[in-house]
């Protein structure tokens, strides 16, 4: 097993008591030279979301490889289609980062509200002259109208969450849920349809060629003015542009952003605006979770070397 990334103690033990693994103690990240020169003699890859596994990588990966178990929900790092056509199975960790990942959009959403990135740096730079009844006013959040964008687990868990903010809750998704599952959020047929009701919108769709750059200027001015935007979902779903361009003209109040695109290397503006609340792609660092995503990469390896299905089959 090529193991790309350094993954939790617990998760690494299992993998040394289970199989011949070849592990990363210096979690350094692989060029797809060095990730397909390691893969030689390899049953199967377990990559993070860093790995690229693009059509022309996976198509130089060698023979012995038959799946790649990636620790991460998401999976557009691995083009799909070209895995099928070479027979490896691809599998995810999907469930268990849901309540990490909602945990941090309500931090985002109540960091980007109440300007906590202003706040916390006038307490670390000594900057804080004095309480004043005008000193750095946010937007309240309870009571306010949240729109999800893509109600899949962690959208529901992040609807659930805000309703204890007695949140209105709307939501797109390309199926309406079941009745039962709506808990009173009202569905918009488009995502068009829903931008208006959005004093916060919060990101939770996956980054697909469909979705790609989805929140653009055009869409960004459906929204009220003075919205927040929170998105721990994947950079690519915004147009960097777009947002930047509405955060400095004031359309948009503040934006909370745990993903980006070109990670590590984000767009500097992001960093020069005082109304965004910025967090490294965190969303499921909890040690509870990270320890599930690995353990449930380990069942699907588990599952696939033994013969049997994978629970999170991709292809
Ligand atoms: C995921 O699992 O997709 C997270 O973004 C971390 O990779």
């Amino acid at each position: 097993m090529l193991v790309a990334r350094k993954l939790p103690q617990a998760v690494e033990a299992r993998l040394a008591r289970d199989y011949d693994a070849r592990f990363n103690s210096q979690d350094k990240v692989y060029s797809s030279d060095e990730l397909i020169a390691l893969a030689e003699g390899a049953d199967a890859i377990i990559p993070c979301h860093t790995e690229k596994l693009t059509a022309s990588v996976i198509a130089r990966l060698p023979a012995s490889v038959r799946a790649i178990c990636s620790f991460s929900v998401g999976y557009d790092h691995i083009d799909l289609e070209a895995a099928k056509a070479r027979g490896i199975t691809v599998t995810n960790t999907p469930d268990v980062l849901s309540d990490a990942t909602a945990e941090i959009a309500m931090l985002l959403m109540l960091g980007a509200a109440r300007r906590a990135h202003e706040g916390a740096l006038q307490i670390r730079t000594d900057s804080w002259a004095e309480w004043s009844a005008a000193h750095q006013l946010g937007i309240q959040v309870t009571g306010k109208r949240l729109g999800i964008l893509g109600m899949g687990r962690v959208g529901q868990i992040m609807a659930r969450r805000a309703r204890g903010f007695d949140m209105q809750i709307h939501y797109y998704n390309r199926s309406r849920l079941a009745s039962d599952l709506e808990f009173g959020a009202v569905y918009h047929d488009s995502v068009e349809a829903l931008l208006p009701h959005c004093d916060f919108l919060s990101i939770h769709c996956p980054a697909t060629p469909e979705t790609h750059h989805l929140l653009n200027a055009e869409r960004i001015a459906l929204l009220p003015d003075g919205a927040v935007v929170i998105n721990t979902a994947r950079g690519a779903v915004v147009d960097d542009d777009a947002l930047i361009n509405a955060l400095g003209s004031g359309k948009l109040f503040a934006a909370g952003l745990d993903v980006f695109n070109n990670e590590p290397n984000i767009d500097p503006r992001y960093k020069q605006l005082d109304n965004t609340f910025l967090l490294p792609h965190i969303g499921s660092a909890t040690r509870e979770t990270r320890d599930a995503m690995g353990f449930r990469a380990l069942d699907n390896l588990d599952a696939i070397f033994s013969g049997g299905e994978p629970r999170d089959r991709l292809v």
